[in-house]
């Protein structure tokens, strides 16, 4: 019998012995050539993994199981409460799909290399498309469908993809969202222009094609012919995929092929602790990072079967839906976002749902994506009577920095922490002047260079800017996040210490809606910060200050802005609220002082800052949070 060995031990080798231990981990991974080294470390801080190997990532998530006598297994269950639609494939059924549909790319011109962008809501031909991408050596990048145009817009100018694949329509519990004018409408912004969009029809929306341009999903795969996979390098990008950073420019976070997949593969086995042929479920989005790799890859690469769900924790129809699709399917491990679990809880605060279904299957709850509150922690622990598991990362890690990994040693949990670094995370706080605190200290979290393999290796076509992460403490990747650790090695995050939010989940810059709104005819200068919200962990408030003269009603220009930045951004956003002030506070130097500000609104206790201009701007901010619901109660 395999001996167990502890956490720490596991810990210590893979931070002592990088090369050997992801060497080892690598061997789950099929290679067309071996690497020539582990860690290439010549270009340092832009640090490779598996440097000459090749591979194929769609062969790992879906041939190999099939010539491993996995073809009958279920790979996918696509469950749609909003469609009411439950449909599973096999393994052979997928990849006779995805292969079709790296014939039709091929036939289109697609080659390795070719960027692809996918709009699209949570449907199998989304996973279909991805793959197919993977299989041909395409380089995807998805985008979230709660994105405006003008969001899209920007991804597809900066990742000029030849073909844009996309749907007709997106269904959000109740609502229908036409997905083509948008689409459409950011073609038209967009300086770069896709030659070919392909729209899968659904039989909710038939969108308008456009003639020489956009192609049907379904003509083009009853005629196509399935093509096989091409060999790509380890370091060959696999995806892009747009984050939120400080600015209105988003983040093009690159993976790679080889590092992925091995620290995918071993991920499932030691953190989520599932086996090859259980139900895996993340109840995310494929246009999110959580999707792409516990959706999608993940739970392919390692032969689980993966649960495709198209509805909300709420709604599609009542507050047991994740109690539904559990039983149902019987899913081994869920992974979602603490909001999901408080938005059930609002609904049904004593669990009667959850009584009437047959939970037996679920091992672990993981949650991640935001803070897990101590209250959420303890009311899910008490409802469904099994480990409930908080972890820590980033859409640039691609996979947990923190976490109680499952597979290796479960330690006691601590309500409000991650537990400790996973394996191949030396993870550390540093203080202003750069320099390691002691346990108890707050600080910025930061990791040891280099990074495990998996996690970006650059930002796309932007290595000036992806220095901005590792130069800023030299030998460190800076993560945004600010935390410390305890006396017992638990790692506490508090939360980010830049301009970026987290609202239900969604990463969103505030810097980005600041841009939107200083374009109004009317606004001088405005500060949107992340306000504390019971359900959303965090929402959007903004406060606008007006150019001199303009004399127009108030509640009008705010209306204004939140309609621009739902245009502008997308109603994803939840920016709802803002309050017109006199003035902003500011430092001598002029910059706004964002940190003090939003202690006002969540009605903490706050110094004035020394370097303060005018001490009365905060009563101003103290007044105009209150007129809008914030602040002291
Ligand atoms: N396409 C188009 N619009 C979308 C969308 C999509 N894929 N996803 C969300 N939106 C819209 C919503 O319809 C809503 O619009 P509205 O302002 O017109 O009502 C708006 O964006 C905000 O959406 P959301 O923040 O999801 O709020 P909600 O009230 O609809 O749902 C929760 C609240 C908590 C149920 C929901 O956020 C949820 O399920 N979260 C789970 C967390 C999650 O999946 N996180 C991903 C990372 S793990
Ligand atoms: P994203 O890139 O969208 O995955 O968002 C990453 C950010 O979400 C992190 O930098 C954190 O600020 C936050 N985050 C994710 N998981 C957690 C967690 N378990 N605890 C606290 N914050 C988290």
């Amino acid at each position: 019998m395999e001996k167990k060995l502890s956490y720490q031990e596991v810990f210590n080798e893979s931070i002592k012995n990088p090369e050997s231990f992801w060497a080892k981990a690598a061997e789950e991974i099929h290679w067309v050539k071996k690497w020539d080294r582990v860690l290439d470390d010549t270009r340092a801080p832009f640090y490779r993994w598996f440097v000459g190997g090749e591979l194929n990532t769609c062969y790992n998530a879906l041939d190999r199981h099939v010539e491993n006598g996995r073809g009958q297994q279920t790979a996918v269950i696509y469950d749609s409460p909003v469609t009411d639609t439950v449909k599973k494939f096999t393994y052979q059924e997928f990849l006779d799909l995805v292969s079709r549909f790296a014939g039709v790319l091929s036939s289109l011109g697609v080659k390795k290399g070719d960027t692809v962008i996918i709009y699209m809501p949570m449907i199998p031909q989304a996973m279909v498309a991805m793959l197919a991408c993977a299989r041909i050596g395409a380089v995807h990048s998805v985008v979230f469908g709660g994105f405006a145009p003008n969001e899209l817009a920007i991804r597809i100018e900066d990742a000029k993809p030849k073909v844009v694949i996309s749907a007709s329509c997106g269904i959000e519990g109740k609502k229908i969202i036409p997905y083509k004018p948008m689409l459409d409408e950011a073609i038209k912004i967009s300086s770069h222009k896709p030659e070919i969009c392909i729209i899968y029809q659904r039989p909710q929306v038939q969108a308008d094609l456009a003639e020489n341009r956009d192609l049907d999903w379904d003509l083009l795969m009853e005629k196509a012919k399935p093509v096989s996979w091409v060999p790509v390098a380890a370091t060959d990008p696999l995806y892009i995929l747009y984050t939120s950073g400080t600015t209105g420019r988003p983040k093009g976070v690159v993976r790679d092929n080889g590092g992925h997949a091995v620290a995918l593969n071993w991920s499932m086995r030691y953190i989520y602790d599932v086996r090859p042929g259980e139900v895996y479920w993340a109840a995310s989005d494929v246009g999110w990072v959580v999707g792409h790799s516990y959706i999608v890859y993940g739970p392919l690469i390692y032969g689980c079967t993966t649960v495709l769900y198209e509805g909300k924790p709420v709604g599609t129809p009542d507050p047991g839906a994740f109690w539904r699709v559990i039983s149902q399917h019987k899913v081994s491990v869920l992974f979602t976002a603490p909001t999901a679990f408080r938005a059930i809880k609002k609904e049904d605060p004593n669990g009667d749902y959850i009584k009437k279904y047959d939970l037996s299957s679920l091992k672990y709850l993981f949650l991640a994506g935001e803070r897990l509150d101590p209250d959420t922690y303890y009311w899910a622990t008490d409802m469904l009577k099994k480990p409930v598991i908080d972890h820590w990362w980033q859409t640039e890690t691609g996979w947990p920095i923190a976490a109680n990994c499952m597979g290796i040693e479960p330690l006691p949990i601590k309500a409000g922490s991650p537990t400790k670094p996973v394996p191949g995370y030396d993870v550390q706080i540093l203080d202003n002047e750069g320099n390691p605190v002691p346990p108890g200290v707050e600080g910025a979290v930061v990791i040891k260079l280099p990074l495990p393999p998996g996690c970006l290796p650059t930002l796309w076509q932007d290595d000036k800017r992806f220095l901005e992460y590792v130069t800023e403490r030299p030998g460190y990747y800076v993560t945004g996040d600010g935390g410390r650790f305890d006396e017992d090695g638990y790692l506490f995050i508090m939360g980010r210490i830049d301009d970026v939010i987290n609202v239900a989940g969604h990463r969103l810059s505030t810097g980005a809606m600041e841009e939107i709104i200083a374009k109004h005819k009317d606004v001088a200068e405005c500060a949107v910060l992340g306000a504390e919200d019971n359900l959303k962990g965090q929402v959007p408030v903004g406060f606008v200050v007006l150019k001199a003269g303009v004399e127009r009603n108030p509640d009008e220009i705010v209306e204004e802005l939140v309609q621009m930045v739902r245009n502008e951004l997308g109603a994803i956003a939840c920016f709802k609220q803002a309050a017109i002030v006199k003035a902003l506070p500011k430092t001598r130097s002029g910059k706004i002082l964002r940190g003090t500000m939003r202690k006002i609104v969540d009605g903490k206790d706050y110094t004035i800052p020394s370097t303060i201009d005018d001490p009365s701007t905060l009563n101003v901010i103290e007044e105009a949070a209150k007129s809008i619901g914030y602040g002291k109660k």
